[in-house]
């Protein structure tokens, strides 16, 4: 890595404690979510939602780094209240990893608490219960009252499997591992198309584990390209080859990688789908942020002369982030402007916690300040 992106992921580290010192202050009685006139919201009160770890794990992040206690104490409190979540079956799902690696294991990480590790190991035991034998997957969501998603996997489900890599390893017991690992396999095959974009959601016959389709999910239609979902797939895969070493992981992520880059606007603003009309101007910043996550992790893992084209890549994304869809105003609590949940959804470009966390965590893996969490 240059010197210079060194010195400019420091010193954007440093604008993020700035901001995040203000924000903590307001909000350490939270879980943000999303904001609205600057100020986040609060979803203490829908616990099991799956994005109820960002806004932890960012803090432990600042904690890591910078050291201040009330990032560590509004972190805790955070995860105190997802015991609620933990202890509530229809309410636990395939987005364990989101929650209690960012929340149970980090603090498990930093302060060796015996409460913590006990948490995300029971998250991790329920993960590795929603395991398909027939389709070898990991099962997405939960009944929305019609019986219909009990063979349903999705690409997202690639980033929880570091909380079964994690507690197989605390554990010594190689059944959270394979359970990832056939995951994994899984998705390679099923998710993961010749050009190498991914589908959203695959479905299996829960039965048989034939695959009868595959769904557009929260992008535009099947078979189009919701930039969320590959940037899942180029981290996520990232991940697994980091765990496990088996090398057809750190190839997909490649080649979700290459075209996750092969796609991005000259402008470097990442679409809610990369098949989306030019013209409509839906962003999805937290894309972005997740890829270049993916991106810098791939860059730990490949020969010399392959480093630069996934760290330039991050870079543009890193960058035309800090430069056009940042806010630093110490008074507003969120950083990333201009994400978006779905294609399909009324509302688009708006902030989301996870875009905050995602660029924060990519830019302290820069400056040598990240905890690494996944
Ligand atoms: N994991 C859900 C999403 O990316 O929106």
């Amino acid at each position: 890595m240059g010197n210079d992106d060194y010195a400019w992921a420091g010193r954007v580290a440093d604008k993020i404690y700035e901001k995040m010192k203000m924000s903590v202050m307001r909000n350490r009685d939270k879980i943000p979510y999303l904001a609205a006139d600057g100020i986040f919201d609060d979803w203490s009160d829908r616990i099991s939602w799956w994005t109820n770890g960002f806004y932890g794990g960012q803090l432990w992040q600042l904690y890591h780094a910078y050291g201040d206690g009330i990032f560590r104490q509004a972190a805790k409190n955070i995860e105190d209240k997802l015991d609620q979540g933990l202890a509530d079956y229809m309410g636990m799902d395939h987005d364990s990893g989101f929650k209690w690696l960012l929340t149970a294991v980090a603090n498990y990480k930093k302060t060796g608490s015996a409460r913590s590790k006990n948490r995300a190991l029971l998250a991790a035991a329920n993960l590795v219960g929603r395991f398909n034998l027939a389709g070898r997957f990991i099962r997405a969501w939960n009944d929305k009252g019609n019986g219909d998603t009990a063979g349903w996997a999705i690409i997202d489900c690639m980033m929880n499997l570091p909380l079964l890599y994690w507690a197989g390893q605390e554990t010594n017991d190689p059944r959270f591992t394979q359970i990832a690992k056939a995951h994994a396999d899984t998705a390679v095959k099923a998710f993961i198309r010749e050009n190498g974009s991914a589908s959203h959601i695959v479905q299996f016959d829960v039965d048989t584990g034939k695959i009868k389709g595959t769904l557009g999910g929260q992008g535009m239609e099947t078979g189009s390209s919701w930039t969320r979902g590959q940037a899942w797939a180029v981290y996520g895969f990232a991940l697994s080859y980091r765990h496990t070493r088996i090398e057809k992981y750190l190839e997909t992520a490649k080649k979700a990688a290459v075209y996750f880059e092969s796609c991005i606007p000259g402008n470097g603003i990442i679409p809610v789908d990369f098949c989306q009309d030019k013209e409509l101007g839906w962003e999805d910043s937290s894309a972005a942020a997740i890829a270049a996550c993916g991106m810098l992790e791939i860059e730990t893992h490949v020969t010399e002369e392959e480093k630069g084209f996934f760290h330039k890549t991050a870079m543009k994304l890193l960058k035309t982030l800090e430069e056009n869809r940042s806010n630093w105003d110490t008074d507003v609590d969120y950083i990333i402007e201009n994400c978006s949940v779905a294609y399909h959804d009324d509302k688009h470009n708006f902030p989301m916690v996870y875009g905050d966390y995602y660029f924060t965590e990519a830019v302290f893996k820069l400056c040598g300040k990240e905890l690494f969490l996944w």
